[in-house]
Protein backbone atom coordinates (compact mmCIF):
# COMPACT_ATOMS: atom_id res chain seq x y z
CA UNK A 1 0.00 0.00 0.00
CA UNK A 2 1.30 3.00 -1.03
CA UNK A 3 1.24 5.85 1.52
CA UNK A 4 0.21 9.59 0.69
CA UNK A 5 3.00 12.26 0.43
CA UNK A 6 2.08 13.86 3.84
CA UNK A 7 1.64 10.75 5.83
CA UNK A 8 3.75 9.95 8.19
CA UNK A 9 5.50 6.36 8.16
CA UNK A 10 3.90 3.81 11.28
CA UNK A 11 6.42 2.50 13.65
CA UNK A 12 7.81 -1.28 14.90
CA UNK A 13 8.82 -1.97 11.17
CA UNK A 14 11.91 -3.68 12.23
CA UNK A 15 10.34 -6.94 10.98
CA UNK A 16 9.70 -5.48 7.86
CA UNK A 17 13.23 -3.08 8.00
CA UNK A 18 16.45 -4.98 6.24
CA UNK A 19 19.56 -5.37 8.58
CA UNK A 20 22.12 -6.27 5.99
CA UNK A 21 23.12 -5.31 2.67
CA UNK A 22 25.57 -5.21 -0.39
CA UNK A 23 28.46 -3.22 -0.17
CA UNK A 24 29.48 -0.33 -3.04
CA UNK A 25 32.03 -2.83 -4.47
CA UNK A 26 32.86 -0.47 -6.92
CA UNK A 27 34.47 1.85 -4.33
CA UNK A 28 35.02 -0.69 -1.95
CA UNK A 29 36.71 -3.36 -2.81
CA UNK A 30 40.46 -2.71 -3.52
CA UNK A 31 41.42 -6.20 -4.20
CA UNK A 32 44.25 -6.39 -7.56
CA UNK A 33 41.60 -6.69 -10.44
CA UNK A 34 38.88 -4.34 -9.17
CA UNK A 35 38.11 -0.98 -10.49
CA UNK A 36 38.94 0.72 -7.33
CA UNK A 37 41.91 -1.85 -6.66
CA UNK A 38 43.30 -0.70 -9.76
CA UNK A 39 42.62 2.75 -9.57
CA UNK A 40 44.01 3.27 -6.02
CA UNK A 41 47.05 1.10 -7.26
CA UNK A 42 47.91 4.29 -10.01
CA UNK A 43 48.81 6.23 -7.14
CA UNK A 44 51.97 6.43 -4.85
CA UNK A 45 50.75 5.28 -1.27
CA UNK A 46 52.37 5.15 2.22
CA UNK A 47 52.97 1.81 3.26
CA UNK A 48 54.92 2.69 6.96
CA UNK A 49 56.78 5.07 9.18
CA UNK A 50 60.55 4.70 8.62
CA UNK A 51 60.58 4.41 12.42
CA UNK A 52 58.58 0.97 12.35
CA UNK A 53 62.05 -0.72 10.35
CA UNK A 54 64.37 -2.18 12.41
CA UNK A 55 67.08 -4.64 10.96
CA UNK A 56 64.43 -7.33 10.67
CA UNK A 57 62.03 -7.52 7.64
CA UNK A 58 58.53 -6.16 8.38
CA UNK A 59 55.69 -8.08 7.45
CA UNK A 60 52.38 -5.37 6.34
CA UNK A 61 49.87 -5.67 4.10
CA UNK A 62 48.80 -3.04 1.17
CA UNK A 63 45.76 -3.22 -0.92
CA UNK A 64 45.09 -7.14 0.03
CA UNK A 65 48.38 -8.10 -0.66
CA UNK A 66 50.60 -9.52 1.90
CA UNK A 67 54.01 -8.25 1.26
CA UNK A 68 57.26 -7.74 3.48
CA UNK A 69 59.50 -4.33 4.09
CA UNK A 70 62.44 -4.13 4.83
CA UNK A 71 66.13 -2.06 4.28
CA UNK A 72 68.70 -4.36 3.03
CA UNK A 73 72.44 -3.57 4.89
CA UNK A 74 73.05 -1.31 2.00
CA UNK A 75 70.30 0.59 3.42
CA UNK A 76 68.23 0.22 0.26
CA UNK A 77 64.51 -0.37 0.58
CA UNK A 78 62.55 -3.44 -0.22
CA UNK A 79 59.03 -4.03 -0.29
CA UNK A 80 58.40 -7.73 -1.57
CA UNK A 81 55.54 -10.11 -2.08
CA UNK A 82 55.97 -11.99 1.17
CA UNK A 83 55.68 -15.61 -0.04
CA UNK A 84 59.34 -16.81 -0.99
CA UNK A 85 58.73 -17.57 -5.02
CA UNK A 86 60.59 -21.33 -4.18
CA UNK A 87 57.61 -23.02 -1.98
CA UNK A 88 56.39 -20.10 -0.16
CA UNK A 89 57.98 -19.45 3.02
CA UNK A 90 56.88 -15.82 4.60
CA UNK A 91 60.29 -13.58 3.76
CA UNK A 92 59.27 -11.95 7.31
CA UNK A 93 61.49 -14.47 8.56
CA UNK A 94 64.40 -13.53 5.59
CA UNK A 95 67.87 -12.64 6.32
CA UNK A 96 68.48 -9.17 5.37
CA UNK A 97 71.76 -9.00 2.94
CA UNK A 98 74.29 -6.75 2.15
CA UNK A 99 71.97 -6.41 -0.85
CA UNK A 100 68.46 -7.32 -0.56
CA UNK A 101 66.82 -10.51 1.13
CA UNK A 102 67.50 -13.70 2.03
CA UNK A 103 64.46 -16.52 2.60
CA UNK A 104 64.87 -17.95 5.88
CA UNK A 105 64.07 -21.71 4.20
CA UNK A 106 66.77 -22.91 1.87
CA UNK A 107 68.09 -19.55 0.85
CA UNK A 108 66.96 -18.27 -1.96
CA UNK A 109 68.13 -14.13 -2.13
CA UNK A 110 66.44 -10.96 -3.61
CA UNK A 111 67.20 -8.13 -4.56
CA UNK A 112 65.06 -5.29 -3.43
CA UNK A 113 63.95 -5.22 -7.66
CA UNK A 114 62.63 -8.75 -6.98
CA UNK A 115 65.83 -10.35 -9.08
CA UNK A 116 66.92 -13.45 -8.18
CA UNK A 117 70.48 -13.11 -6.91
CA UNK A 118 71.05 -16.69 -6.01
CA UNK A 119 68.64 -19.48 -5.66
CA UNK A 120 69.96 -21.49 -2.50
CA UNK A 121 72.23 -24.14 -3.07
CA UNK A 122 71.46 -24.61 -6.65
CA UNK A 123 74.23 -23.68 -9.22
CA UNK A 124 75.45 -20.20 -9.10
CA UNK A 125 74.34 -19.90 -13.17
CA UNK A 126 71.29 -21.79 -12.56
CA UNK A 127 68.88 -20.87 -15.10
CA UNK A 128 66.35 -20.43 -11.82
CA UNK A 129 68.05 -17.12 -11.56
CA UNK A 130 66.83 -16.26 -14.94
CA UNK A 131 63.68 -17.23 -15.40
CA UNK A 132 62.36 -16.08 -11.84
CA UNK A 133 61.57 -12.37 -11.09
CA UNK A 134 59.77 -12.34 -7.74
CA UNK A 135 56.98 -9.51 -6.84
CA UNK A 136 58.49 -6.25 -5.76
CA UNK A 137 57.36 -2.53 -5.79
CA UNK A 138 59.57 0.50 -6.12
CA UNK A 139 59.31 2.19 -2.91
CA UNK A 140 60.43 6.14 -1.75
CA UNK A 141 60.95 7.79 1.30
CA UNK A 142 60.18 11.34 2.91
CA UNK A 143 60.45 12.98 5.94
CA UNK A 144 59.76 9.81 7.78
CA UNK A 145 57.34 8.00 5.60
CA UNK A 146 58.06 5.15 2.97
CA UNK A 147 55.81 5.16 0.35
CA UNK A 148 54.88 1.95 -2.39
CA UNK A 149 53.61 2.27 -6.05
CA UNK A 150 51.77 -1.04 -6.55
CA UNK A 151 50.21 0.21 -9.78
CA UNK A 152 51.43 -1.40 -13.33
CA UNK A 153 55.34 -0.04 -13.88
CA UNK A 154 54.25 1.54 -17.25
CA UNK A 155 51.92 4.01 -15.32
CA UNK A 156 54.07 4.69 -12.48
CA UNK A 157 53.61 8.64 -11.73
CA UNK A 158 56.52 10.66 -10.02
CA UNK A 159 56.00 10.09 -6.22
CA UNK A 160 54.01 13.08 -5.34
CA UNK A 161 54.99 16.11 -3.30
CA UNK A 162 52.31 18.55 -2.01
CA UNK A 163 52.57 22.52 -0.49
CA UNK A 164 52.16 22.29 2.65
CA UNK A 165 55.00 19.20 3.26
CA UNK A 166 57.63 21.61 3.91
CA UNK A 167 56.66 25.21 5.26
CA UNK A 168 59.12 27.10 7.23
CA UNK A 169 58.47 26.81 11.18
CA UNK A 170 56.08 23.66 10.53
CA UNK A 171 57.58 20.46 12.23
CA UNK A 172 56.07 17.80 10.51
CA UNK A 173 55.46 14.51 12.89
CA UNK A 174 54.57 10.54 10.95
CA UNK A 175 52.20 8.58 12.51
CA UNK A 176 49.99 5.67 11.31
CA UNK A 177 46.82 4.43 12.55
CA UNK A 178 44.47 0.92 12.34
CA UNK A 179 41.08 1.63 12.12
CA UNK A 180 38.99 -1.48 11.33
CA UNK A 181 36.89 -1.08 9.18
CA UNK A 182 36.55 0.00 4.87
CA UNK A 183 38.90 2.77 3.58
CA UNK A 184 36.04 4.72 2.49
CA UNK A 185 34.16 5.22 5.57
CA UNK A 186 37.64 6.48 7.29
CA UNK A 187 38.30 8.60 3.79
CA UNK A 188 34.93 10.50 3.77
CA UNK A 189 34.53 11.67 7.12
CA UNK A 190 36.77 14.35 6.37
CA UNK A 191 33.98 15.53 3.32
CA UNK A 192 31.02 15.49 6.35
CA UNK A 193 31.98 18.83 8.41
CA UNK A 194 28.52 18.31 9.67
CA UNK A 195 29.44 15.48 12.18
CA UNK A 196 32.06 17.89 14.03
CA UNK A 197 29.22 19.91 15.41
CA UNK A 198 27.53 16.47 16.33
CA UNK A 199 29.73 13.94 17.31
CA UNK A 200 32.81 16.78 18.44
CA UNK A 201 30.93 19.23 19.96
CA UNK A 202 27.17 17.82 21.01
CA UNK A 203 27.22 13.95 21.27
CA UNK A 204 30.54 13.96 23.15
CA UNK A 205 31.14 17.35 24.51
CA UNK A 206 33.76 19.78 22.99
CA UNK A 207 36.38 17.48 21.77
CA UNK A 208 38.31 19.70 19.38
CA UNK A 209 38.14 23.63 20.05
CA UNK A 210 34.59 25.16 21.39
CA UNK A 211 34.26 27.40 17.89
CA UNK A 212 33.93 23.99 15.67
CA UNK A 213 30.90 23.33 17.71
CA UNK A 214 28.88 26.93 16.63
CA UNK A 215 26.76 26.83 13.65
CA UNK A 216 28.69 27.29 10.24
CA UNK A 217 27.45 27.74 6.76
CA UNK A 218 29.10 25.08 4.81
CA UNK A 219 29.41 24.25 0.89
CA UNK A 220 31.58 22.09 -1.43
CA UNK A 221 34.19 22.66 -4.43
CA UNK A 222 35.63 20.88 -6.50
CA UNK A 223 39.30 21.35 -6.78
CA UNK A 224 42.28 20.40 -9.44
CA UNK A 225 43.11 17.30 -7.05
CA UNK A 226 40.04 16.93 -5.11
CA UNK A 227 38.00 18.52 -3.46
CA UNK A 228 37.37 21.04 -0.06
CA UNK A 229 34.24 21.75 2.46
CA UNK A 230 33.89 25.43 2.89
CA UNK A 231 32.97 25.81 6.87
CA UNK A 232 31.75 30.06 7.67
CA UNK A 233 31.42 30.57 10.96
CA UNK A 234 30.81 33.68 13.37
CA UNK A 235 33.00 33.14 16.53
CA UNK A 236 32.91 36.10 18.77
CA UNK A 237 33.64 39.16 16.31
CA UNK A 238 35.28 37.48 13.79
CA UNK A 239 34.56 35.54 10.59
CA UNK A 240 36.18 32.31 10.66
CA UNK A 241 36.23 30.31 6.89
CA UNK A 242 37.85 27.25 6.91
CA UNK A 243 38.28 24.96 4.17
CA UNK A 244 38.94 20.97 4.55
CA UNK A 245 40.67 18.95 1.87
CA UNK A 246 40.11 15.52 0.13
CA UNK A 247 42.93 15.08 -2.29
CA UNK A 248 42.22 12.11 -4.71
CA UNK A 249 42.36 9.71 -4.56
CA UNK A 250 42.79 8.90 -0.73
CA UNK A 251 44.74 11.81 0.92
CA UNK A 252 43.21 14.21 3.54
CA UNK A 253 44.19 17.74 4.83
CA UNK A 254 42.76 18.91 7.94
CA UNK A 255 43.15 22.21 9.48
CA UNK A 256 44.49 23.42 13.00
CA UNK A 257 42.78 20.22 14.99
CA UNK A 258 42.43 22.90 18.31
CA UNK A 259 41.63 26.07 16.36
CA UNK A 260 39.34 28.82 18.07
CA UNK A 261 39.97 31.52 15.40
CA UNK A 262 41.00 33.64 18.42
CA UNK A 263 43.27 36.02 16.16
CA UNK A 264 43.42 37.32 12.71
CA UNK A 265 44.99 34.45 10.12
CA UNK A 266 44.93 34.39 6.52
CA UNK A 267 45.72 31.36 4.68
CA UNK A 268 46.69 29.73 7.74
CA UNK A 269 47.74 25.51 6.52
CA UNK A 270 47.15 22.10 7.19
CA UNK A 271 47.80 20.35 10.60
CA UNK A 272 47.37 17.40 8.93
CA UNK A 273 48.38 15.27 5.55
CA UNK A 274 47.52 11.87 6.10
CA UNK A 275 46.45 8.59 3.35
CA UNK A 276 43.55 6.69 4.19
CA UNK A 277 45.21 3.20 2.91
CA UNK A 278 43.49 -0.01 2.78
CA UNK A 279 45.20 -2.56 4.43
CA UNK A 280 42.60 -4.18 2.87
CA UNK A 281 39.11 -4.18 2.68
CA UNK A 282 38.11 -4.29 6.23
CA UNK A 283 41.03 -2.88 7.91
CA UNK A 284 42.51 1.12 6.81
CA UNK A 285 45.70 2.45 7.77
CA UNK A 286 45.60 5.88 8.09
CA UNK A 287 49.73 7.18 7.88
CA UNK A 288 50.51 11.05 7.19
CA UNK A 289 52.17 13.69 9.18
CA UNK A 290 51.01 15.40 11.82
CA UNK A 291 52.24 19.33 11.54
CA UNK A 292 53.09 21.21 14.67
CA UNK A 293 53.67 25.07 14.67
CA UNK A 294 52.71 28.09 17.28
CA UNK A 295 50.63 29.11 14.55
CA UNK A 296 48.46 26.10 14.68
CA UNK A 297 48.59 25.53 17.86
CA UNK A 298 48.44 29.01 20.15
CA UNK A 299 47.24 27.56 22.82
CA UNK A 300 49.77 25.13 23.35
CA UNK A 301 47.44 21.98 23.21
CA UNK A 302 48.76 19.79 20.68
CA UNK A 303 51.46 17.49 21.79
CA UNK A 304 53.97 16.17 19.02
CA UNK A 305 55.13 13.24 21.94
CA UNK A 306 51.49 11.46 21.77
CA UNK A 307 51.55 11.24 17.93
CA UNK A 308 53.21 7.90 16.52
CA UNK A 309 52.16 4.12 16.02
CA UNK A 310 48.89 3.45 16.80
CA UNK A 311 48.43 7.40 19.05
CA UNK A 312 48.19 10.71 18.06
CA UNK A 313 47.72 13.89 20.37
CA UNK A 314 43.56 14.40 19.69
CA UNK A 315 41.04 12.23 21.09
CA UNK A 316 39.30 9.56 19.93
CA UNK A 317 40.93 8.00 16.91
CA UNK A 318 42.19 4.63 18.03
CA UNK A 319 40.36 1.84 20.91
CA UNK A 320 43.05 1.17 22.63
CA UNK A 321 42.80 4.79 24.18
CA UNK A 322 39.81 4.79 26.22
CA UNK A 323 37.65 1.93 28.09
CA UNK A 324 34.51 0.72 26.21
CA UNK A 325 31.91 2.64 28.12
CA UNK A 326 33.66 6.11 28.54
CA UNK A 327 34.22 5.58 24.49
CA UNK A 328 30.29 4.83 24.57
CA UNK A 329 29.62 8.04 26.73
CA UNK A 330 32.02 10.21 23.97
CA UNK A 331 32.48 8.27 20.98
CA UNK A 332 34.77 10.04 17.97
CA UNK A 333 35.65 9.41 14.41
CA UNK A 334 36.82 5.59 15.78
CA UNK A 335 33.28 4.37 17.43
CA UNK A 336 31.40 6.72 14.77
CA UNK A 337 33.35 4.66 11.68
CA UNK A 338 33.81 1.42 12.82
CA UNK A 339 30.34 1.07 14.02
CA UNK A 340 29.15 1.57 10.71
CA UNK A 341 29.68 -1.92 9.85
CA UNK A 342 33.11 -3.30 8.52
CA UNK A 343 32.01 -2.58 5.04
CA UNK A 344 29.02 0.27 5.05
CA UNK A 345 26.28 -0.69 3.03
CA UNK A 346 25.59 2.76 1.12
CA UNK A 347 22.02 1.23 -0.14
CA UNK A 348 20.64 1.20 3.25
CA UNK A 349 21.62 4.96 4.01
CA UNK A 350 18.94 7.67 3.96
CA UNK A 351 20.66 11.13 3.18
CA UNK A 352 19.79 14.77 4.10
CA UNK A 353 21.14 18.20 2.32
CA UNK A 354 23.95 17.64 4.88
CA UNK A 355 25.13 14.39 3.51
CA UNK A 356 26.12 16.70 -0.26
CA UNK A 357 30.41 16.26 0.64
CA UNK A 358 30.31 12.41 1.32
CA UNK A 359 27.63 12.24 -1.74
CA UNK A 360 30.22 14.34 -3.57
CA UNK A 361 33.43 12.86 -3.05
CA UNK A 362 32.01 9.29 -3.78
CA UNK A 363 30.77 10.91 -7.37
CA UNK A 364 34.29 12.11 -7.50
CA UNK A 365 35.78 8.69 -7.22
CA UNK A 366 32.85 6.95 -8.91
CA UNK A 367 33.94 9.26 -12.26
CA UNK A 368 37.49 8.21 -11.99
CA UNK A 369 37.33 4.76 -10.97
CA UNK A 370 35.06 4.61 -13.97
CA UNK A 371 37.40 6.36 -16.47
CA UNK A 372 40.11 4.13 -15.56
CA UNK A 373 38.19 0.59 -16.33
CA UNK A 374 36.89 2.28 -19.52
CA UNK A 375 40.56 2.83 -20.57
CA UNK A 376 39.75 6.59 -20.25
CA UNK A 377 42.72 7.27 -17.96
CA UNK A 378 43.18 9.63 -15.34
CA UNK A 379 43.37 13.37 -14.99
CA UNK A 380 46.70 14.44 -13.78
CA UNK A 381 46.76 17.74 -13.53
CA UNK A 382 49.96 19.18 -12.13
CA UNK A 383 52.99 19.21 -14.25
CA UNK A 384 55.60 16.79 -13.91
CA UNK A 385 58.28 17.29 -10.97
CA UNK A 386 56.23 19.90 -9.54
CA UNK A 387 55.01 20.44 -5.89
CA UNK A 388 51.63 19.82 -5.97
CA UNK A 389 49.51 23.26 -5.01
CA UNK A 390 46.57 22.18 -2.54
CA UNK A 391 43.64 23.97 -1.29
CA UNK A 392 43.58 23.51 2.97
CA UNK A 393 43.32 26.83 4.51
CA UNK A 394 41.95 28.58 7.85
CA UNK A 395 41.31 32.16 7.52
CA UNK A 396 39.67 34.68 10.50
CA UNK A 397 38.97 37.81 9.58
CA UNK A 398 37.09 40.94 11.44
CA UNK A 399 33.06 40.38 11.20
CA UNK A 400 32.15 42.72 8.15
CA UNK A 401 31.38 46.38 9.32
CA UNK A 402 28.04 48.08 8.05
CA UNK A 403 26.39 45.32 6.23
CA UNK A 404 22.36 44.87 6.71
CA UNK A 405 22.52 41.48 5.09
CA UNK A 406 21.88 38.87 7.63
CA UNK A 407 24.64 36.18 9.10
CA UNK A 408 24.06 33.47 7.11
CA UNK A 409 24.05 35.49 3.41
CA UNK A 410 27.50 37.10 5.18
CA UNK A 411 28.82 33.51 6.19
CA UNK A 412 28.03 32.18 2.85
CA UNK A 413 29.31 35.02 0.62
CA UNK A 414 32.09 34.92 2.46
CA UNK A 415 32.78 31.58 2.28
CA UNK A 416 32.28 31.60 -1.37
CA UNK A 417 34.83 34.43 -2.02
CA UNK A 418 37.64 32.91 0.32
CA UNK A 419 37.19 29.39 -1.44
CA UNK A 420 37.12 31.77 -5.11
CA UNK A 421 40.72 33.04 -4.35
CA UNK A 422 42.02 29.69 -2.76
CA UNK A 423 41.29 27.75 -5.85
CA UNK A 424 41.79 30.26 -8.50
CA UNK A 425 44.91 31.35 -6.80
CA UNK A 426 46.30 27.92 -6.60
CA UNK A 427 48.98 27.83 -9.35
CA UNK A 428 50.68 31.18 -7.54
CA UNK A 429 53.28 30.93 -5.14
CA UNK A 430 52.50 30.81 -1.28
CA UNK A 431 53.55 34.40 -0.44
CA UNK A 432 51.23 35.63 -3.52
CA UNK A 433 48.17 33.24 -2.86
CA UNK A 434 48.40 34.73 0.89
CA UNK A 435 48.42 38.10 -0.34
CA UNK A 436 45.44 37.59 -2.42
CA UNK A 437 43.75 35.92 0.24
CA UNK A 438 44.28 38.66 2.65
CA UNK A 439 42.47 41.25 0.00
CA UNK A 440 39.84 38.89 -0.21
CA UNK A 441 39.50 39.07 3.56
CA UNK A 442 40.32 43.02 4.11
CA UNK A 443 37.04 43.57 1.43
CA UNK A 444 35.11 41.41 3.04
CA UNK A 445 35.75 43.10 6.75
CA UNK A 446 35.20 46.26 5.11
CA UNK A 447 32.23 45.01 4.06
CA UNK A 448 32.81 45.39 0.76
CA UNK A 449 30.61 43.40 -2.17
CA UNK A 450 27.73 42.28 0.06
S1 LIG B 1 60.64 -21.32 0.52
FE1 LIG B 1 61.99 -19.69 0.34
S2 LIG B 1 63.81 -20.58 -0.27
FE2 LIG B 1 62.45 -22.23 -0.15
FE1 LIG C 1 35.78 13.77 13.14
Amino acid sequence: MSQSKNSRQVGFQGYHRPIHGEPDSELTDTDRGTPCGEYLRRYWQPVAMSSELSDLPLAVELLGEPLVLFRDLSGNLGLLHRHCSHRGASLEYGIVAEHGLICCYHGWHYAVDGTLIRAGSEPEQSPLCKNIVHGAYPTAERNGIIFAYLGPPEHQPEVPVYDTENLEGVTAVPFSITTPCNWLQVYENTQDPIHVLHLHARSSGVQFGEASGLDQEIEYKTTPVGMINVQSRKVGDRLWVRSTESILPNGNQTGAIFEEAETEKYFQRSAVLRWMVPVNNTVTRTIGWRFFSNELDPRGQADPNQVGKEKIDFIGQTEDERPYAERQRQPGDYEAQVSQRSIAVHALENHGSSDAGVVRIRHLLRKQVRALHNGEGLKHSQPVGATISTYIQDSVMPWPRGVSADETTILRNAGERVSNVVIESGEEPSAERKRQILQACNGIAAGQGF
